[in-house]
């Protein structure tokens, strides 16, 4: 019988009115160009149709590339793609906004981005070099721009066209509601690193109360450790329901109201974590009440360097 559950093709509408985005959104921080190439073909073939890159994966010139490949073939358009694409830390001086947007609308072959997200809020010293470093190597950073400045850099890019809706990532809740106060153009998006394991209740639910999206990123832990596919309350749940880890966590977040962001270099995982349908209510409260651990894998919410916490195994 064939699956009626709809909600692997769930949307959020977007505050702007621009675009709704899918729930089911597909990351492309892996570092081989090609395996990134191959990874999101292979995810829009599997039906994914938002793509989440970023000048700092260096991957914006494959996504464009893979997306080009499958437009050709005729059966996916552009307007039926979400794309996804941030600044880096080094280009949030206002002046830098606009050719660094400039930059990735070229790699990616794209002439407007449905959301482009400024990817972490500490400002790098302006130049070339992404990751900055003094003499000690401390990361400098340039006191000289805010988020807020940056951000009414985004906004301009709104308002000329080319990018039709802008947001934060790896934000505090302060600092989401720093921007939502005085900004013009609310962010559309919030996305920052979610699952069990760091749920962020209380950030989603101001989101939720000010049309915000959350956009979860590492929705099934990044293969860290301690291990989520693992947990016992997960593997217990994807026996009796009949699914797998991944799609029993996949599902969670989207029923509990967030979009996300899963990554796989694996065309048989990319299927699958596709292949998302409903859990019952009991599962979705046993995760919610049942996982009382708490853990932060990636740590470039503390300092904008970017990168999973390395653990023990
Ligand atoms: N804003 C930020 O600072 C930030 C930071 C991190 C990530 N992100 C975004 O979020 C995206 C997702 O993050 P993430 O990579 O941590 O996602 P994730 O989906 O939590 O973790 C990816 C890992 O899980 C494995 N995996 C995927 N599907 C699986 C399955 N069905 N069964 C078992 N293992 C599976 C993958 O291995 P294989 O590849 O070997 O299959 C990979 O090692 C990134 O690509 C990026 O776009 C944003």
């Amino acid at each position: 019988m064939a699956n009626l559950d709809t909600l692997r093709y769930t949307k959020f509408p977007l505050n702007n009115g621009s675009v709704a985005i899918p729930a089911l959104g597909f990351g492309t921080l892996i570092p081989d160009p090609v395996a990134t190439r191959v990874a999101t073909k292979a995810a829009l073939e599997a039906g994914f149709r938002l793509l989440d890159t970023s000048e700092r994966y260096r991957t914006e010139n494959e996504v464009g590339e893979a997306m080009q490949e499958v437009f050709k073939e005729g059966k996916i358009k552009r307007e039926d793609v979400v794309v996804v694409t941030k600044l880096w830390n080094n280009n949030h001086r206002p002046e830098r906004v606009k050719p660094a947007f400039e930059a990735s609308l070229k790699k990616l072959r794209l002439d407007f981005i449905d959301l482009y997200l400024i990817h972490t809020p500490f400002a790098f010293q302006p130049g070339e070099e992404q990751d900055p470093r003094d003499a000690n190597g401390k990361v400098i950073y340039d006191k000289a721009a805010t988020l807020l400045d940056t951000w009414r850099a985004l906004e301009a890019l709104v308002d000329e066209g080319k990018c039709k809706a802008i947001g934060l990532s790896d934000v505090s809740l302060e600092q989401v509601k720093g921007i939502v106060e005085a900004a013009r153009i609310k962010p559309a998006v919030v996305h920052v690193e979610s699952h069990p394991y760091l749920p962020e209740w209380e950030l989603l639910n101001y989101c939720k109360s000010n049309g915000i999206v959350l956009q979860a990123f590492a929705a099934l832990g990044h293969s860290s450790v301690p291990k989520l596919l693992d947990d016992p309350v997960i593997t217990t749940i994807a026996r009796r329901v009949n699914k797998t880890s991944a799609q029993v966590l996949l599902a969670w977040a989207i029923q509990r109201g967030t979009a996300l962001l899963t990554t796989s270099k694996t065309p048989d995982r990319i299927k699958e974590n596709f292949d998302v349908s409903a859990i019952p209510e009991d599962a979705m409260s046993e995760i919610t009440e049942g996982i009382t651990m708490r853990v932060r894998f990636n740590a470039v919410v503390e300092t904008g360097i970017p990168g999973f916490i390395p653990r023990g195994k």
